[in-house]
């Protein structure tokens, strides 16, 4: 398989990163996930622009214009022959020889890289007949609106669902005795009451692609939607709730722990078949 490393196409034997990568020793470092299909890679300019932003905000150097990547993407896929698969983009702040968690304030040269991956597998049924969230904790710190590789809370909370017979993790926090919810380990969340939509807000959540064009697709249906902090209690109690990503699309919920719900709920099953229909 190849890989795209630092302007170069690398083979696997080729790829050479020292372990003193910032990435590795302070996880100091962006990522992201695209999907292709027939060799077309999805809203590439909305994933691009979400790392060049994080980038900015964090100072890492991304020396590349989305054009150059773009293109550098679709020659990786070809490579390895993925038409259909997951693009990884992965940006960290190059290498520290001496582990300081200082970095100079002059910018240090950045790694970055990508894969072209196979496509996660997910039972098609999933799609049809929806899947289940386990609750858990937001273990996570304050900069979730950014899609950092510090992942180790997102991968606790999505192994926590899969071994306990779940699909995802249905995130929360707390203050004063509330517990709202934020994300899912990998996912956004929408929910119906009353024939209206609800999401959490970006208040310290990744404002996932997906999401984006979600709302969009249910603005277009007519539907009311709201997206402001939504309490746990109001998910248990909804009547049709659904999460979104990359990889999952739009994906039915059937139950939130031992809460079972219709699904695909009419509403749910609207908002899928038309970005099914608009994007694949
Ligand atoms: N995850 N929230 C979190 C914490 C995520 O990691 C993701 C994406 C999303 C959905 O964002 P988008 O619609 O841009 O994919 C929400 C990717 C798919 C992953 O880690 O595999």
């Amino acid at each position: 398989m190849w890989a795209f490393l630092d302007g170069e196409f690398v083979e696997e034997k080729d790829r050479h990163i020292k372990l003193e990568n910032r990435g590795l020793t302070f996880a100091d470092g962006l990522f992201e996930v695209i999907r292709t299909i027939e060799s077309k890679i999805l809203f590439f300019e909305d994933h691009f622009s979400r790392m060049q932003k994080s980038a900015i905000h964090f100072d890492i150097d991304l020396p590349y214009c989305s054009e150059y990547i773009k293109n550098a993407a679709h020659e990786l896929i070809k490579k390895n022959g993925i038409e259909d698969g997951e693009l990884y983009l992965e940006l960290t702040r190059g290498t520290d020889l001496h582990r300081d968690h200082r970095y100079p304030p002059k910018r240090t040269p950045s790694t970055f890289f990508m894969l072209a991956l196979p496509l996660r597998h997910i039972d098609r049924e999933n799609w049809k007949k929806g899947v289940k969230l386990l609750t858990y904790p937001d273990l996570r710190h304050k900069l979730c609106e950014h899609k950092t590789i510090n992942l180790l809370p997102n991968v606790l909370a999505k192994n926590y669902a899969y071994s306990n017979g779940g699909y995802e993790a249905l995130m929360y926090r707390e203050e004063r005795n509330y517990r709202y919810v934020t994300e899912g380990g990998s996912s956004n969340y929408f929910m119906v009451k009353d024939g209206v939509l609800h999401t959490p807000e970006i208040d310290n959540i990744l404002p996932g692609i997906t999401r984006e064009k979600v709302t969009k697709i249910i603005h277009g249906l007519g539907y009311e939607l709201h997206e402001r902090r939504v309490g746990l209690e109001e998910f248990l109690t909804a009547d049709e709730v659904f999460l979104v990503s990359t990889v999952s699309r739009v994906m039915p919920v059937h139950s939130i722990d031992d809460v079972h719900f219709d699904a695909p709920g009419t509403i749910t099953l609207k908002v899928q078949e038309a970005y099914e229909k608009i994007f694949f």
